[in-house]
């Protein structure tokens, strides 16, 4: 049980940053999901820093509603071709890719990541979600989202064929495959596949859902779980505890990566890092207060961003209607906030240094720009108190490491990779250079044996 433990490092590309204002940014591009030459960048920037993966999500429908939260998700390339050409500009970086199985068949899974596997040698993994968009079923032909129960035992039952296939995959000399005659509840697979085994074996798999089927699949099958938001640390603590017991109990403990996501905002100084997080809110859309309330569309990540004075009254229970972003809210209104709007007074305090009663005190803007909920954890400060959170939740085992995801791009990517990682460097946590080429290396995990169908 004694295994020495590594901090673990991704990075989430987002063309033009995770931040709901990340798109208005100076940095931002507004061809940047587009512009192949920006996306090796990035990549190469991870790799320079010898993070594990760069990832690449993919959610097989659109939503307008992101036109003012984040319009580089609204269309964008999708992960194998993006990843081919990632492949071509790096050599050490993992390149994660997302394939949802409610919309694919196994054979074309396996061949995917397999053929990239094969071009990028062997720093492939796959993230298998089952779909974050009600709307996609939609696109396929299909009236309804399925239930989280059958879209797990599809998941289940593709990701058993996918494995088989790779398993029984001929070598590299083209020989050697065999048939695996899959007949299962929901697929009838004959096999051999037409791409060689892939150099890690079975790809790296990650898994990134929320509910419990998916917390156990992870447990059981993936090589790296992502952690979506949490609302409190004691939370943070429990899924992590949750998933290494359920691990534990299919004698995989030491084998499953944890990585909640982190949005570092980071410079220089403190004062600095406050100042770029400040601009980032300034910048935020919000929306026509008439049309607070109403729902955008179901089922898709642009539902949960709507930013108002009208919602951030309602959320901290005072009325906040025609007040001045940039004004201090009076000591009596922040004490007779609610019960929620004291939780996020604590966060906006934590992250801008701002209390109701000191030298920097609490602005309007503070609260409205808090309404929604976060993609991930934030972390404001300059290197040494970014590198203490990551050390602190790697160290109390709140996290394995963390999948970055920077709030503009390029400026936030490289803000982490040249300020923060050699902190971590200094400190011991972080590998200084790679061990190995593929992904299963750094990650420390041995390519399985092969099993015959
Ligand atoms: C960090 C992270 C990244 C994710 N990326 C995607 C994605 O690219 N596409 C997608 O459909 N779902 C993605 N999801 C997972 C979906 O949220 C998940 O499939 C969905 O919630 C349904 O699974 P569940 O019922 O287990 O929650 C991601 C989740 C996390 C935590």
């Amino acid at each position: 049980m004694s295994v020495q433990r590594t901090l673990h490092l991704g990075l989430m590309f987002w063309a033009t940053g995770t931040h709901a204002a990340g798109w208005r940014h100076p940095d931002a591009r507004a061809d940047a999901a587009y512009d192949i030459r920006l996306i090796q960048e990035v990549s190469q920037a991870a790799e320079r820093a010898k993070l594990d993966f760069v990832f690449l999500g993919d959610r097989l429908a659109t939503d307008p509603a992101l036109q003012h939260s984040n319009p580089a998700q609204i269309s964008r390339l999708e992960p194998f071709t993006t990843a081919a050409a990632i492949a071509a500009a790096t050599s050490h970086v993992g390149i994660v890719v997302t394939a949802n199985p409610t919309y694919s068949d196994p054979y074309s899974i396996a061949r995917l990541l397999a053929s990239l596997d094969h071009l990028d040698g062997g720093r492939t993994a796959w993230n298998l979600v089952t779909g974050a968009d009600a709307a996609a079923a939609l696109n396929f032909g299909r009236d309804a989202h399925w239930d989280t129960g059958k879209r797990y035992d599809w998941a289940e039952e593709t990701l058993r064929v996918v494995r088989a296939l790779w398993d029984n995959a001929p070598g590299p000399d083209g020989r050697g495959g065999r048939p695996i005659h899959h007949r299962g509840t929901y697929f009838s697979v004959d096999g051999p596949l037409d791409v060689g085994a892939p150099p890690q074996g079975q790809v790296v798999l990650l898994s990134a859902g929320t509910s419990d089927r998916s917390r156990d699949l992870g447990a059981r099958e993936a090589d790296m779980v992502f952690a979506g938001p949490q609302p409190t640390l004691a939370a943070r603590r429990e899924f992590y505890a949750d998933i290494k017991a359920r691990a534990a109990r299919y004698g995989r403990a030491d084998q499953v990566t944890v990585l909640p996501g982190l949005t570092p905002v980071v410079a220089p100084t403190t004062e600095e890092a406050v100042a770029r997080y400040d601009e980032l809110n300034s910048l935020l859309v919000l929306a026509p207060e008439e049309e607070v309330g109403e729902l955008v569309r179901a089922g898709g990540i642009g539902e949960g961003y709507r930013l108002s004075r009208t919602s951030a009254s309602r959320l901290f229970g005072v009325d906040l209607r025609g007040c001045d972003l940039t004004a201090q809210v009076p000591a009596e209104t922040l004490a007779a906030v609610s019960e929620e709007g004291r939780r996020r007074l604590a966060e906006i305090t934590r992250l801008t240094r701002r209390t109701a009663t000191g030298p920097h005190r609490i602005t309007y803007g503070d609260l409205v720009y808090a309404t929604p909920t976060q993609l991930s954890h934030t972390v404001v400060g300059d290197p040494y108190e970014v590198a203490d959170m990551i050390q602190e939740w790697f160290e109390e085992r709140l996290a394995d490491g963390f999948n970055i995801y920077p709030s503009s791009v390029p400026g936030s990517v490289t803000d982490f990779v040249d300020l923060v990682v050699p902190e971590l460097q200094r400190r011991g946590l972080f590998r200084k250079d790679y061990q190995g080429t593929t992904l299963r290396e750094h990650l420390g995990l041995a390519v399985p044996p092969r099993r015959s169908a």
